[in-house]
């Protein structure tokens, strides 16, 4: 038997497959992540590590776990694991990729359909007892049919937003790691820019002013990757400069952004709690492919979905 620590309380029936295989599972009940110290306390016994995107797995923390076997993160993207620790340390890692692919390029879609038409400005609008009568020159917003859409990384979720844009007859211009669109003559070109691209040392701040002084004065732009693709503060002041015409984001730099943070008091600005894959069907399956990645790393199998460094 072994012991499997699972940092948060997940949807689905997965997790009784830990219990089911024999396994003793320790489960973090309360709905936040685990303190630190915490973390650090309990993993020093476990022989696997079932851990969400919020918790750092470290060198520190993987010194503290002598036995831990395998680390299962219940995200696709793995930027909160040092990988080559974890190699050094000779733990396998795995993620969830593929079953959130859909349910993150539907909420990327809806934040640029949203911004494009300024939803959550013109609701409150009518809640605010702003909508005095119908009219021809107030809440225009941009057109999204037939407009370009610049996508920043070819990979599943990229690939998916693309072909939503198919629908709305859109013009995509993809740059990926190997090539197409350069990434200076996509910001150039695009009505909308879309996010897709892991958070590594190549991509942090890879929208940075210079960046975003490239796109088009009423261009939007979409983050549902990683917060710290986007240099935050260089967000922030084009927003106000008026350098581009709004930002729609499910993920920040920092995360959870502060309610005081300076980049909520910028306009034409959407930001969501990081709910790519946040509908039940889609948190069941990240469970389930999560489970299926401790158990065979707790047999000494290659992991079904494993990431290496
Ligand atoms: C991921 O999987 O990396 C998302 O950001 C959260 O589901």
């Amino acid at each position: 038997m072994a012991r499997v620590l699972v940092t948060r309380t997940l949807p689905g029936d997965g997790l009784a497959r830990l219990a089911a295989a024999g396994h003793e599972v320790d489960l973090w009940q309360e709905d936040a992540p685990m303190p630190r110290a915490e973390l650090l306390a309990r993993v020093a016994t476990a022989d696997g590590l079932l851990c969400m995107l919020t918790d750092a797995v470290d060198d520190e923390l993987l010194s503290a776990a002598p036995r831990l076997k395998v680390v299962a993160n219940c995200a696709v993207g793995t930027d909160n694991i040092d990988l080559d620790a974890a190699d050094r340390h000779g733990v396998a890692v795995g993620n969830t990729p593929g079953v959130l692919t859909d349910a993150t390029a539907d909420l990327a879609f809806a934040l640029l359909l949203a911004a494009a038409r300024a939803l959550p400005a013109t609701a409150q609008a009518v809640r605010d007892g702003r909508w005095g009568s119908w009219s021809p020159t107030a809440f225009l917003g941009h057109d999204v049919t037939g407009a370009t859409l610049g996508i920043v990384g070819g990979g599943r979720i990229g690939q998916a937003v693309a072909r939503r844009a198919a629908g709305f007859d859109m013009t995509v211009l993809t740059n990926t790691s190997r090539g197409g669109t350069p990434l200076p003559e996509l910001l150039e070109r695009s009505d909308f820019v879309s996010l897709h691209v892991p958070l590594t040392d190549s991509t942090h701040h890879l929208i940075d002013a210079g960046a975003l002084a490239r796109m088009r004065p009423n261009a939007i732009l979409v983050n549902t990757a990683r917060g710290a693709v986007v240099d935050t503060a260089a967000l922030i002041d084009a927003l106000h400069a008026g350098t581009i015409g709004g930002a729609a984001l499910d993920v920040t730099d920092p995360e959870p952004l502060p309610p005081d943070h300076a980049l909520l008091a910028a306009p034409n600005l959407i930001v969501l709690p990081h709910v790519g894959s946040a509908t039940t069907a889609t948190r069941a399956r990240m469970t389930d492919l999560s489970v299926d990645n401790v158990l065979a790393g707790l047999a000494g199998e290659p992991l079904p979905h494993a990431v290496t460094s």
